[in-house]
């Protein structure tokens, strides 16, 4: 059904236009659905057009109900933060990007879309597409990475996985890139806190992701809450309405974040709520999340001659085409009305078993600690969240139900299940004293075990929003309770495997160094228990490879493969080269790191053409052999490095990735390719160039430049 938007539009009072530029926040209560300091009434005299933080098909039908006995009859748009999964968790984003897999990203981003359109959903606000390069920041958790071009192809993926091939379809939920743009480098990591960089940094590091969404035809983008330079995102005319709006062309639906508009005032930027409406609805802020300055604060500005009618209009106008493009007139029930079978569920779980297993990454494996063997007797498992079902998900899971998590130890238990398993949380994850906690009287129980599985890291609500750690180690006494372990079981003869639970990468050398193996298992989501209890069984061999850098110093961050070269590059002769006096420049994990019950070794790599111009592609080949003892899967990185431009690039670019699956002994080829074009870089003046001279084609395991094989390619103009 085709609406006549226009004619909707020149019906409605100013009272529904802004109706339909509010999203307001409901708290679903056991007594029914309540609208966080509202009444519902509001939404049946139009006065509230959109809706976030509702779940459930009674209660999303029960809304629409009531916006359908308003006078214009416009369905709501109910969106929610479906961000790894809806009633199903699937990994965080930064385990997720860890998999390397288009096919899966997109895949996890399309059973959320099913599961929470069956909740009567039509909104998400994901995919978070910031580059963090600082682990203190904890929204680290929720975005891919470090590598912008990673974020370009998970970008691409999360907007197929949401939306689908047709937004109107009952399964599809209207995507929306956030937080545009730059969040990642809020200073000292610090949320919320400005951010100053440089235009080339602004456009080479993060815009490129957001680029790849609105290309892949994104529905709705949400502007960061912070600062940039001076100018707070939520008023940025330059970003959001010169370079989105005109430069990418994207007409989908900015909507702001929570309470964004009013924060304005703070900011410094506005005096008040009017000043702050005008600022946002200028800069092409559609809707207006929790602040109510559309509807309080533009009506004065009309009235001032501040903003028109057509500026309201103009915004109106795209609510109702994203309304109209999601199949709602058509259709306002459309979503919520499909309850899913048990078996749709049931496979869901295990398709959550499988990605899961294949996020965990393997750190370290000292002497193959890992597997553990199928004829173990004892186990002991320790740690504050071995049995952590409600951690296991992590920072974001409004529709979860934690209880239907599994833990380590449920994981453990069902694998083994004629071991004898020693169980001890040891310390609290952060720290309080609890009673009957003991860590001495926990590392005693190692003693008789074959292995040690100890359970460390952070609460789920210690990443994500408003979560960041000057000092992103362990917390609490867990590092005393990992000492004692270690300590206990080099006397015994015992293997420590140290699995950590994080949103980020955690600061731990001396951990690294001393556990037999050290697993990050980030959170995996709903099926975490029995994802991590089939790697360490073997049942699954690891396949995760760590998308953002580990440092082993706090003091080294921010650290990322992609810096630029110095002047004066390390040079242990000589006193007066970049360094530290206090630790290595090495990071502890570099990106890419991800060990596997296989052991690969590269050889012999080609790439051709030799010399390359606009329009060709370059073809790396490269020869990769299983010499362990276990299938495996290895992911394969192209980087390229250019030598000599007319502006520095940096030490390694990411430009492509590929899997192989070899049996032990076996051999194979991989192949990774790129366009030239790919080569092209921003020169003096920000202009894009591909300039003539030397490009070096890394491929390897990870982002360090000692395991890399090189070819160079000359390129001509
Ligand atoms: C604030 C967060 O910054 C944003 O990511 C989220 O989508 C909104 N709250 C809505 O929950």
């Amino acid at each position: 059904m085709s609406v006549d938007i226009d004619r909707l539009i020149g019906e409605m009072t100013l009272a529904e236009k802004l109706g339909q530029l509010t999203m307001t926040a409901s708290t679903y209560a056991v007594t029914g659905p309540v609208i966080a300091g509202y009444s519902t009434a509001e939404i049946s005299s139009g006065a509230i057009g959109n809706l976030l933080n509702m779940v459930g098909a009674a209660a999303t039908r029960e809304m629409q109900d009531l916006a359908l006995r308003s006078r214009m009859k416009i369905p709501l748009l109910i969106g929610l933060d479906v961000i790894h999964g809806h009633r199903t968790q699937f990994p965080i984003p930064i385990a997720e990007a860890g998999i390397f897999d288009a096919a899966i990203w997109e895949r996890t981003a399309r059973e959320a879309a099913r599961e929470a359109a069956a909740d009567g959903l039509a909104m998400t606000f994901a995919p978070m597409l910031d580059v963090s390069r600082d682990p203190r920041w904890g929204r680290t958790a929720e975005g891919f990475g470090e590598d912008p071009w990673l974020g370009t192809q998970v970008a691409r993926a999360k907007v197929r996985g949401f939306q689908g091939d047709d937004l109107s379809a009952a399964d599809s939920l209207a995507g929306c890139a956030k937080h545009f743009c730059a969040y990642g480098p809020v200073n000292a990591g610090r949320e919320y806190a400005p951010v100053d960089i440089s235009e080339r940094a602004l456009r080479e590091i993060h815009l490129p992701a957001f680029e790849a969404a609105v290309r892949a035809g994104v529905a709705t983008i949400m502007p960061a809450f912070t600062d940039l330079a001076g100018i707070p995102m939520t008023a940025h005319v330059a970003l959001l309405r010169d370079y989105l709006r005109g430069e990418l062309g994207f007409d989908g639906v900015i909507v702001s974040d929570y309470t964004a508009i009013k924060e304005l005032i703070k900011h410094g930027v506005a005096a008040d709520l009017v000043e702050a409406a005008v600022l946002s609805l200028k800069a092409g802020v559609d809707i207006d999340m929790m602040s109510d300055a559309y509807r309080n604060g533009l009506p004065i500005a009309l009235e001032r001659g501040l903003v028109t009618i057509g500026e309201i209009d103009a915004c109106v106008r795209r609510v109702l085409k994203l309304k109209e493009k999601l199949g709602l007139f058509a259709d306002p029930y459309l979503r919520g009305s499909n309850a899913e079978s048990p078996e749709a569920v049931t496979a869901r779980r295990t398709f959550a078993r499988e990605v899961g297993a294949r996020a965990v990454t393997l750190l370290e494996n000292r002497n193959d600690a890992l597997p553990l063997p199928a004829s173990l007797k004892k186990l002991c498992v320790l740690g504050p969240l071995a049995d952590a079902a409600g951690e296991m998900a992590g920072p974001w899971g409004a529709a979860q139900n934690p209880k239907e998590h599994v833990s380590v130890l449920a994981g453990l238990r069902a694998a083994y299940p004629d071991a004898e398993i020693a169980y001890a949380a040891g310390t609290s994850i952060k720290g309080e004293r609890k009673r009957g906690e003991n860590i001495d009287a926990a590392a005693r129980l190692i003693d008789g075990a074959d292995a040690v599985i100890l359970c460390l890291g952070e609460a789920a609500p210690m990443s994500g929003e408003a979560a960041s750690r000057a000092y992103p180690e362990l917390p609490g006494r867990q590092r005393d309770l990992a000492e004692a372990v270690l300590a206990r079981a080099q006397k015994s003869g015992t293997k420590v495997i140290a699995i950590l639970f994080s949103g980020r990468p955690l600061v731990v050398p001396w951990l690294a160094e001393s556990a037999d193996a050290l697993i990050a298992a980030w959170f995996v989501g709903s099926e975490a228990g029995h994802a991590i209890a089939d790697v360490l069984t073997g049942r699954a061999s690891p396949s995760g490879r760590t998308p953002i850098t580990w440092p082993r110093a706090t003091g080294q961050i921010p650290i990322f493969f992609g810096m630029r070269p110095s002047g004066r590059p390390n040079d242990p002769k000589d006193y007066f080269t970049s360094k530290y006096l206090d630790v290595p420049n090495e990071p502890l994990y570099p990106f890419g790191h991800g060990l596997s019950y296989g052991r690969f070794s590269y050889g012999n790599l080609r790439v051709s053409p030799e010399r390359a111009g606009k329009g060709d592609r370059i073809e790396a080949r490269v020869d990769v052999i299983n010499e362990g003892k276990a299938r495996a899967e290895e992911t394969v990185f192209l980087f390229v490095r250019d030598k000599v431009a007319s502006v520095t690039r940096p030490l390694l670019e990411l430009k492509g990735f590929a899997k192989i699956t070899l049996d032990p002994g076996a051999r194979g080829e991989v192949r990774l390719s790129l366009d030239v074009e790919e080569l092209r870089f921003l020169d003096q003046s920000l202009k894009p160039v591909l300039e003539a001279g030397e490009v070096e084609i890394l491929v390897g395991p990870c982002a360090d430049r000692a395991k890399l094989l090189a070819a160079v390619v000359t390129v001509k103009a």
